[in-house]
């Protein structure tokens, strides 16, 4: 159930539609680039045991893998109900539904929605909200020992793209926007928290960022 404080209208636009087209690119061809590149970074044993939370986790595909990569359980936290049932097919197609949980809401608002994880994920997540500082400061309570991210570079291109997303989000009546958040104030908000950043790469109009836990 949505709370009075949770944005509006995500399941217009993260619909059962995107949803099923999505399971069906990753039927076809596996993870997209930066998830990919989440489940390498975990190869050889590094996730064995280990819990994850994927915020804002569309259908579940980086959980699917990092549970085949040797991770223990996987909470999946996403504001639109658009992907459940999609997600439920593709949990169930791999064998691995009793060790996945789904909660629908704002992580943000709600951060009783899942428990702390060793690992936590928010691929292309951040920029699909708007107060981004209060999402990492909750996800970053969350993380035991890892946070990984994915959020757009700050060029001009992508500001100018998110302003003309965010004027045709209001026509389709949905708080969603795409926005572009400064680098420098997302990981100011993790290392706030106790995170420190490990690891950062650019993965094409992305980068891809690791913190760990340096205090609890
Ligand atoms: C662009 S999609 C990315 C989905 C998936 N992580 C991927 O990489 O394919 C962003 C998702 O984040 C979800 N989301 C955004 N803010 C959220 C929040 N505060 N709590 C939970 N989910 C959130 C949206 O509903 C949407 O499904």
């Amino acid at each position: 159930m949505s709370s009075c404080c949770e944005p509006q209208g995500y399941d217009r636009v993260f619909t059962a539609g995107v949803a099923r087209r999505d399971a069906a690119r990753y039927r076809r061809s596996g993870l997209t680039r930066d998830p990919r590149r989440v489940v390498e970074l975990y190869r050889s044993g590094a996730i064995d045991g280990e819990s994850v939370l994927d915020v804002g986790a569309g259908i579940g595909d980086l959980g699917l893998e990092l549970l085949r990569a040797g991770a223990s359980h996987v909470t999946a936290v996403d504001l639109s109900p658009g992907y459940d049932d999609a997600a439920a097919t593709l949990l169930a197609e791999a064998g691995l539904a009793g060790r996945v949980q789904r909660a629908v809401g704002d992580l943000a608002a709600r951060p009783d929605l899942a428990a702390p994880a060793d690992v936590v994920a928010l691929m292309k997540v951040v920029c699909c909200y708007a107060d981004a500082d209060r999402l990492l400061t909750v996800a970053a309570g969350h993380a035991r020992r890892h946070l990984v991210l994915s959020y757009p570079r700050d060029t001009w291109w992508l500001r100018l793209f998110a302003r003309a997303t965010t004027v045709a989000a209001r026509w389709r009546r949905t708080d969603w926007g795409f926005v572009v958040h400064p680098e420098r104030a997302l990981l100011a908000a993790l290392e706030r928290e106790g995170l420190h950043l490990t690891h950062r790469e650019r993965t094409g109009a992305f980068t891809l960022a690791v913190l760990t836990r340096t205090r609890v």
